[in-house]
């Protein structure tokens, strides 16, 4: 079991006043706060460590590379990875995604089509419409049933010979539905299609095996799990990744640079070109080890339970509409209450220091499949108590009451 109070004290910004009043945080899918464990070892190691790392010969440099190549290898062993130079360092999620998108640009034809679905973020529609363009490719969609979940039936149709990747993400940002994503990727498998998952809102929620999911790219954000922002990684099998052209020319991605012909680095390197977010990436694995220390099937139980308790309340509030109300989600709640704008609920809620978001969460798709401009969006964490859902519901219901 997992001491809530305990770890709090792990969280400086949890002790914070926002509008005079004890800040309750329920942003955690757009990001998660920082634990004094991943500060520290980034404050460390500007203090005692900071130096460029794989280029000196110095004491210095050295242990800067030491740490960041360790840091691939917790990040590897933690998603299951077979290898660590599978594990490309990027600026998060968007990053991961437009390396490959641009990275195909030479491999898809007009003859192809690709595969998203309906309740993608936009950083997994938009690099795959601009691949279409710039190749004569076909973009197909999953549609979404009025529960919020993927319709497979349809999935199944539209995966025919000419489709060589599907985009789909583990867990919807906006609904917190966990997609059936094994049987996403074999379908995919069997069709002779690749996959490449958006981990962004999964990775912080339960364990992944990326060699058990057998998935050939999945990408993800540090600051989703307690990390930092501006770091987050690509993974890609081997032989897929090696198979595709660098996504930036610079230092670090070369094995040697003449004006006649210049090779690339091996992996990693060939994707890390410039100077990486050394800092970030040493305080990505320290949130990792800080969220093992918990533990994922301790998180996963805690916020089921939180989800369960704050559905139950909410679900008694009058006129109240929740979209993805489903058993198979993580612990992100989208409402609206009749026919009150999300944005007029969310500054409410603001004024009693509780911060939700409230809006199209970068998935327009689902807003227009549903025919509204957007949600409130509360979305919890293993460091959120029930005595902050209570006085959120009770926030909520003020607000449905002033605005009549
Ligand atoms: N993708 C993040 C969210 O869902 C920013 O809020």
């Amino acid at each position: 079991m997992l001491d809530v109070y305990k770890i709090r004290k792990d969280f400086p910004i949890l002790g914070k006043k926002v509008n005079n009043t004890d800040l309750i945080y329920f942003d955690n899918a757009a990001t998660s706060q920082t634990p004094n464990q991943v500060i520290d070892a980034i404050s460390n190691y500007y203090k005692e460590t900071n130096s460029n790392i794989h280029r000196g010969l110095h004491s210095l440099s050295a242990d800067a590379t030491n740490k960041y190549e360790n840091s691939r290898s917790i990040i590897k062993n933690h998603f299951g990875a077979a290898y660590e130079h599978e594990i490309i360092f990027t600026s998060g999620t968007t990053h991961g995604i437009n390396i490959i998108s641009s990275g195909l640009e030479k491999s898809i034809s007009s003859k192809d089509e690709l595969i998203v679905s309906e309740m993608e973020h936009h950083s997994n529609i938009v690099p795959w419409q601009m691949l279409c363009e710039k190749t004569g490719s076909k973009l197909k969609v999953i549609p979404i049933n009025d529960d919020g979940t993927l319709d497979m039936d349809e999935y199944k149709s539209l995966l025919t010979p000419k489709v060589k990747f599907v985009f789909i993400n583990h867990v919807s940002n906006t609904l917190g539905i966990v997609n059936p994503i094994k049987e996403i990727i074999d379908l995919a498998h069997k069709n002779g299609s690749k996959v490449l998952v958006d981990g962004a809102q999964g990775a912080a929620h339960f364990k992944i095996n990326l060699q058990e999911l057998d998935v050939d790219y999945y990408v993800a954000s540090a600051h989703k799990l307690c990390g930092p922002t501006g770091v987050g990684f690509l993974y890609g099998k081997s032989e897929l990744l090696n198979s595709l052209p660098p996504y930036q020319g610079g230092g670090e991605m070369i094995s040697n640079v003449t004006f006649d012909k210049t090779e690339y680095a091996d992996l990693p390197h060939k994707f890390e070109a410039g100077t990486p977010n050394i800092a970030g990436v040493i305080g990505f694995s320290a949130a990792i080890d800080y969220m093992n220390s918990i533990g994922f099937n301790n998180i996963e139980v805690y916020e089921k339970e939180l989800l369960d308790y704050a559905t139950e309340k909410l679900k008694k509030i009058d006129s109240i509409k929740i979209y993805g109300d489903i058993n198979n989600k993580i612990s992100v709640i989208s409402f609206n209450i009749g026919n009150h704008h999300p944005s007029d609920i969310g500054s409410i809620l603001d004024q009693y220091g509780i911060a939700v978001r409230t809006g199209q969460h970068c998935t327009q798709p689902i807003m227009d499949h549903f025919n509204i401009p957007g949600t409130v969006r509360a979305s919890f964490s293993f460091y959120n108590t029930k005595s902050e859902i209570d006085l959120f519901i009770d926030a909520v219901k003020k607000a449905s009451k002033m605005l009549g």
